[in-house]
């Protein structure tokens, strides 16, 4: 009962607010643009789970001292199961505090854990907005089954155009929700928390579909793009268990297999979520608008704590009915100390300069907490899933024995 009044209340303040629609926009902010030497720099971090150990740290601060243009925190920044609803979002403070210290800006996706009884997207989205002048993280599409993290970001070139026209993008950052958890405050009848779905809704690959030829139409091109989503799709379950993943040529921890954690896991194919429920195929309408967008060069996501690679989806993977057009789908590595594994942490980073751009190639590698070493390091470039690698140690993290020597392989290196 209590409850019920607490949500109806917070239900009228959001609905009352006059920056509920249109709520973080980012227009304030200088855009995104690449560096004077045309470099585009991204350190992602995912699964931070605030809120879940005792101590709350950051893992791989460090990190963000090499980070140049922009922070993107893809999913799981908190594990809302343990929030109280007053104080829910506080630990966004912690979050943000290293990159307020370092004057950077930041982009969320939120994440399964991100919903949880006591805890809502839309409230970290608020929170993170306090700070006007560093969160970049908005909400494009406005539908009830949508989410909140929907939205692009324009990365403009290092010199601003001549003569006062308008700027064109040289690179969009789309960002997905992938939801899932439970909904804020809502109970069924015998006070079960109620399933949201783990998917991206119909509503936003709409919006996604209609955005993309607006832009096209706007700039007579296909712009090239990164997207980042929190929880991975079926076509990287079906990389990892057709194919396979070769440690040498997408190298990276494959340590969720068999059957990584994908989109619409836990559902069944009418809409149901119950306990017979495997995958319902949801992700089928995402997939399609990913592999029938030019220019997206790769997809980076969270969620699988212990998958790291990158994958060429190229093909007709076995078991699909969705073709890859050659987009990389790429995990980061687990960067917080709460959530489950006990696997190394992390960062990836993600290099572009304008000269790639031209070649739809990316650059990217994991900095790792412990030893401060590099690994993973790979091109994506033609020939990704050919070129031949080191392999990733698979490591663990707070070990006494482990083997902390210091590895660096950076894209090139062989
Ligand atoms: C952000 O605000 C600007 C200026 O008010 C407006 O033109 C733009 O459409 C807004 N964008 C979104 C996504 O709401
Ligand atoms: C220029 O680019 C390199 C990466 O190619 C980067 O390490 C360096 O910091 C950049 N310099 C500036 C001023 O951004
Ligand atoms: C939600 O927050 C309330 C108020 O702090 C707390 O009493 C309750 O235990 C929390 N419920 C859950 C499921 O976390
Ligand atoms: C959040 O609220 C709970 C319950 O009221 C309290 O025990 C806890 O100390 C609060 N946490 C913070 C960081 O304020
Ligand atoms: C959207 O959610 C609101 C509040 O829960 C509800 O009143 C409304 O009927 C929903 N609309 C649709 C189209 O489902
Ligand atoms: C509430 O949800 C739980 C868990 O899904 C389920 O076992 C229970 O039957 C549901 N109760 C009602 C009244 O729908
Ligand atoms: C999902 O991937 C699995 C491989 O892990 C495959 O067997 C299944 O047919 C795929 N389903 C769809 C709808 O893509
Ligand atoms: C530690 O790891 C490095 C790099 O993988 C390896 O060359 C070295 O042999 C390892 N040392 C031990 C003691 O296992
Ligand atoms: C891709 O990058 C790898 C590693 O730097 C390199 O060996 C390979 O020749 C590159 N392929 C193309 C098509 O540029």
């Amino acid at each position: 009962m209590f409850a019920f009044q607490l949500a109806t209340l917070f239900a009228g303040i959001s609905l009352a607010s006059p920056l509920r629609r249109g709520y973080g926009n980012s227009s304030l902010l200088p855009p995104l643009r690449f560096t004077s030497n045309g470099t585009f720099q991204i350190s992602i971090f995912n699964d931070l789970h605030f809120g879940e150990n005792a101590w709350d740290t950051w893992g791989p601060q460090q990190d963000i001292n090499s980070v140049k243009q922009l922070v993107v925190l893809n999913g799981d920044l908190i594990t809302g199961e343990n929030a109280y609803l007053e104080n829910a979002t506080v630990k966004i403070d912690q979050i943000v505090a290293p990159l307020l210290a370092r004057g950077l800006t930041w982009a969320s996706t939120y994440g399964n854990h991100d919903s949880q009884y006591n805890l809502s997207r839309h409230a970290i989205l608020q929170r993170e907005h306090r700070w006007p002048n560093n969160a970049r993280t908005q909400q494009m599409v406005f539908g009830n089954e949508s989410g909140v993290s929907n939205y692009y970001l324009p990365v403009y070139p290092s010199h601003p155009a001549a003569g006062g026209s308008e700027e064109e993008p040289c690179l969009l950052l789309w960002s997905f929700d992938s939801r899932g958890g439970f909904y804020f405050q809502q109970q069924n009848a015998s006070g079960a928390h109620i399933g949201q779905p783990d998917w991206v809704d119909q509503s936003v690959v709409d919006w996604f579909e209609a955005t993309k030829r607006d832009l096209t139409r706007k700039y007579r091109k296909a712009i090239p793009s990164l997207a980042f989503v929190h929880i991975p799709t079926n076509a990287s379950q079906a990389a990892q268990m057709g194919p396979g993943i070769d440690p040498s040529r997408q190298p990276g921890i494959n340590d969720d297999y068999p059957d990584l954690a994908q989109q619409a896991q836990g559902w069944c194919e009418d809409g149901s979520n119950g306990p017979d429920c495997v995958y319902g195929g949801q992700d089928i309408p995402f997939m399609r608008a990913l592999t029938s967008t030019p220019g997206l060069m790769a997809v980076f996501s969270g969620h699988d704590h212990r998958d790291t690679w990158c994958y060429k989806w190229d093909s007709l993977l076995p078991g699909m009915n969705v073709r890859g057009n050659g987009v990389n789908l790429c995990f980061g590595q687990h960067s917080g100390y709460g959530g489950y594994g006990n696997w190394i942490r992390g960062s990836r980073q993600v290099l572009v300069t304008e000269a790639m751009l031209r070649q739809r190639e990316v650059e990217t590698w994991i900095r790792l907490e412990k030893g401060g070493g590099v690994v993973g390091g790979v091109s994506l470039n033609g020939t990704y899933g050919e070129d031949v690698y080191p392999v990733t140690p698979d490591r663990m993290t707070n070990c006494p024995t482990c083997n902390y020597s210091v590895i660096t392989n950076m894209p090139g290196t062989k």
